[in-house]
């Protein structure tokens, strides 16, 4: 699908408040694709899709998974909010003809994972530091994103993950996996 079309049935799917952060989700994605020298209409397909699942029910979403032979984990069994990402990825491939590295970003969005690809980063950070966000250290995270790509992701991972502990909830073990990864990567450097 071309991105219009994309853009037309994320925004049947959405409330105009999500559609928007889509949209600049979207737009964060090409600056940080051409930044990073990656496919610009490719980073743009993956932003406007990646929260395509977001506003779906509980029940939507676990009709969803079992109809489409989705396996999801305890951690996703109790928190359904996760599961966004992987009907986002299924979706994508489905309905938009994604490939299965463009829907992996989506798959990864929230919770990050090993072997993120260039798509997946940009992904990740587009969707903190788009321009509908406000969070107070988002001029520190930019610093970061200007200087190395995976010292970004390493930040936004210690914040989710710091969160998750501030609040006593559970931690997606895809969490951990992707910041022993992502730390891997840079310590190699
Ligand atoms: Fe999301
Ligand atoms: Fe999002």
């Amino acid at each position: 699908m071309e991105l219009e079309q994309i853009q037309e049935y994320v925004k049947k799917q959405l409330s105009e408040k999500r559609y928007y952060h889509s949209m600049c989700v979207m737009e964060r994605s090409a600056e940080l694709a051409e930044k990073y020298g990656a496919d610009i209409k490719i980073a743009e397909k993956i932003g406007i899709a990646h929260d395509v699942a977001k506003e779906m029910t509980e029940e939507e979403k676990l009709q969803y998974v079992k109809e489409n032979n989705i396996e999801i984990d305890n951690t996703e069994k109790l928190n359904t909010g996760l599961l966004h990402a992987k009907i986002g990825k299924s979706i994508a491939i489905k309905q938009f003809g994604f490939t299965e590295n463009m829907g992996q970003a989506i798959a990864d969005h929230t919770t990050g994972n090993k072997d993120m690809d260039i798509y997946s980063k940009i992904l990740f950070i587009a969707d903190r530091t788009s321009k509908d966000r406000d969070f107070e250290d988002l001029e520190y995270l930019n610093q970061l994103v200007n200087k190395n790509i995976d010292e970004a992701v390493l930040y936004i991972l210690d914040k989710k993950i710091e969160l998750q502990i501030k609040k006593r909830a559970s931690i997606h073990v895809n969490g951990i996996i992707a910041r022993n990864y992502i730390l891997d990567l840079i310590n190699i450097k």
